[in-house]
């Protein structure tokens, strides 16, 4: 049995005005009714497979986690003090499970269309990771992201191949020379381990921020189904996500490639392509006219919109806010007056 541990603690300035600081992207519908952290639950809802997940999270998240986890029982909760990053939180999580579990860690602000694929592709790697493997999910790259890892693969294994080279976050020279080698693939913040060797490899890397992370769980404390580590001992944790301290380093990572329409939701360019579009390639939501318009995301939860002639554009009206951007300018969403003071 894979135990699931879903990682929360992502904000999504970049879905602004949907995604506000008291409403942040995992907890919101943005693809269908589930909320993309409700359908992280569902998709390792599979008790063949799976035992029922940990959900790691700050304390600003933990209401809305324990209000949408309720849905799946026997879910835990750890939750966090103050924000340090992903090796830290997958750390907490893999202290407080057997030390021979196999852990699956799951983003909770991603879409994936095909469970079946997902659950296989779990099951895959957990066989890698019971022979000391950290597995990492490849995703074929379609774009020179610099908001990724790459991971170039190496020799053969049973299901997947060694990574010969994993790179968080390259420049954008660098991400255009991985995308046209097609030896590269895109991390896909999914990994597959057992809590030991994590710890291990943490350990190796990273002494001191494994050190500390323990400290916090000796310390910590129970109440019911969540755990609190100690405050003082968190905090003086250096904030790394696992990528840097752990993948770019250990030589035992190895990567399962998988086709099962990932989309980490970046931005409302990838949240409308993540939808179903009408013949035209419209998205709408709420009370929206489009006229002799293709491939627009338009919605809003009050005042009607209506639109003439537009192409490939996002229109977003939530509460007295109003958001009109190019789909090739929905990167820089994030730095909006608006976004930025929510
Ligand atoms: N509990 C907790 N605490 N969760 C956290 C924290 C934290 O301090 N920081 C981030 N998370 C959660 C986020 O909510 C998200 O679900 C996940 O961990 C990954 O963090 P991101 O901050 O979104 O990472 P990223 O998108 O920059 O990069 C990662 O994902 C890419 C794919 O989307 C890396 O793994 C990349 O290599 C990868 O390509
Ligand atoms: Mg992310």
């Amino acid at each position: 049995v894979i135990y699931p541990v879903v990682l929360c603690g992502g904000s999504g300035t970049r879905l602004w005005p949907r995604s506000r600081k008291d409403a942040p992207k995992p907890f919101l519908p943005l693809v269908d009714e589930d909320t993309l952290f409700e359908a992280t639950l569902r998709r390792c809802a599979d008790p063949e497979r799976f035992s029922p997940p940990v959900v790691v999270t700050g304390v600003g998240h933990r209401t809305h986690v324990e209000s949408q986890a309720a849905a799946f029982p026997g879910t835990r909760v750890i939750v966090e003090p103050m924000a340090r990053n992903t090796a830290a939180a997958i750390a907490l999580a893999a202290l407080r499970l057997p030390a021979d579990a196999i852990m699956l860690v799951c983003p909770s602000d991603h879409h994936i269309a095909d469970t079946q694929a997902f659950r296989e592709a779990a099951s895959t790697a957990a066989k890698l990771a019971a022979d000391g493997w950290l597995v990492a999910f490849g995703i074929t790259a379609t774009a020179p992201e610099t908001g990724y890892g790459y991971i170039r693969r190496g020799a053969r294994l049973e299901g997947g191949f060694e990574v010969e080279r994993f790179v968080e976050k390259p420049d954008l020279k660098t991400a255009m020379s991985f995308l046209a080698d097609d030896s590269y693939s895109w991390n896909g913040g999914i990994f597959v381990f057992r809590a030991e060797t994590f710890l291990e490899e943490l350990a190796r890397h990273r002494p001191n921020l494994s050190a500390a992370v323990e400290d916090a769980v000796a310390n910590g404390r129970e109440d019911g189904p969540s755990f609190h580590p100690d405050a003082g001992a968190f905090a003086a944790i250096e904030p790394e996500s696992v990528d840097y301290a752990v993948m770019e380093n250990t030589a035992r990572a190895a990567v399962v490639p998988v086709s099962m329409g990932w989309s980490d939701i970046g931005n409302w360019h990838a949240l409308r392509d993540a939808r179903e579009g009408d013949a035209e390639g419209n998205r709408t939501r709420g009370n929206v006219e489009l006229v002799d318009c293709r491939n627009v995301l338009a919605e809003t939860d009050g005042p009607r919109i209506s639109v003439i002639g537009l192409e490939d554009v996002a229109i977003v009206v939530d509460g007295n806010e109003v958001l009109v951007t190019t789909m090739a300018g929905a990167q820089k969403v994030g730095k909006l007056t608006g976004a930025v003071n929510q």
